[in-house]
């Protein structure tokens, strides 16, 4: 069985991923998506999404960290995937699943699910342009507007060269609505002779027990519940047999306040410790309660001084 932190555009940075890491369940993070459109990004860029290319391509806490491409163009996107394997990326990974419509409009993310050999054609070209030794793997939705092209959009990324595939169990037009369908995983790894990482709707150690009878998979990825419930990847390795108490969350957010400080403005980081909260206020009654208190408040210290642990 492995754990992946999914990756999460504005919320799984650098600072989350080593929270989550030190608190321990994971195996993988992968980075948010890098958006390639027109050049090789410089070094610069692949180091502010994933600064830990710095430190061997892991968090302190010592998990690799993939770094996620997403684009249209295959050649652009295997001389980036060649650039940032050059910088030590662990892993790369590929995005077919984001529902954003500048994204989708821009010929990048779900979008692409219309068109199994466009995937081919994209995994094939990063796959060939970096050393065998590093993964490359992809991440995919079941479609974008139905599933009817799930299954040749997996079988396209295996042929591709993936050496894994991750799904969120939905399409593009379902966005975020619950459920997630894990009944489609199950004929989907059957076919599929790479890994399937099973995402979507895990929120709780029931939820991976159900996606896991359900799906049969063995790899899953989780995203929102494991901001929601720090604990959620220690309960699903069976290391946690409850949430943690709301004091113990209550210190790792003063922890993030003390990592997030560094960044530019309080307006932003501010911002961050609010969408945490509001993360955790689906699993805590204290953060709703917080939520509704530090709403208005305008820097990390003010938030931080209306928690009920030493700041
Ligand atoms: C705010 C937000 C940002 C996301 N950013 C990315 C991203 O950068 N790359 C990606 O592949 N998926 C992204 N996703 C999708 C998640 O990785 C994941 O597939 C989805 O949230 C379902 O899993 P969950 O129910 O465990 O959260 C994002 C999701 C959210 C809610």
């Amino acid at each position: 069985m492995t754990l992946t932190l999914a990756p999460m555009e504005g919320v799984v940075d650098v600072h989350m991923r080593d929270i989550l890491t030190r608190i321990g369940g994971f195996d993988l993070c992968v980075s948010e998506f890098v958006r390639v459109s027109n050049h090789v990004l410089p070094a610069s860029v692949y180091h502010q999404y994933c600064p830990e290319l710095k430190s061997g391509g892991k968090t302190a806490a010592g998990v690799p960290v993939h770094v996620q491409l997403m684009g249209g163009d295959p050649s652009l996107l295997a001389e980036n995937a060649a650039f940032v394997a050059e910088l030590g990326a662990p892993g790369i990974d590929i995005n077919f699943g984001c529902p954003a419509k500048t994204v989708n409009r821009n010929d990048a993310g779900a979008t692409l699910l219309q068109w199994p050999h466009r995937l081919n054609d994209i995994v094939s070209a990063v796959r060939r342009a970096v050393p065998a030794a590093i993964p490359v793997s992809a991440k995919m939705r079941l479609g974008f507007m139905d599933k009817s092209l799930y299954m040749e959009n997996a079988q396209a990324i295996q042929s591709g060269g993936a050496m894994k595939l991750t799904v969120h169990a939905r399409t593009k037009l379902e966005g975020y609505k619950a459920p997630a369908h894990w009944e489609y995983l199950a004929p989907l790894r059957e076919s599929l002779t790479i890994p399937l990482v099973a995402n979507g709707e895990i929120w709780t150690r029931q939820d991976y027990e159900a996606c896991k009878k359900i799906s049969g998979c063995t790899h899953f990825m989780v995203g929102r519940g494991a901001i929601a419930r720090p604990s959620l990847a220690l309960e699903i390795a069976g290391l946690e047999q409850a949430p943690f108490h709301w004091a113990h969350v209550q210190k790792w957010l003063v922890y993030y306040r003390d990592l997030i400080r560094v960044m530019d403005h309080d307006t932003r980081e501010a911002g961050r410790l609010k969408q945490w909260i509001k993360l955790l206020a689906r699993s805590y009654d204290e953060a709703t309660d917080l939520f509704t208190e530090i709403r208005r408040l305008k820097t990390p210290d003010e938030i931080c001084a209306a928690l009920t642990v030493p700041v």
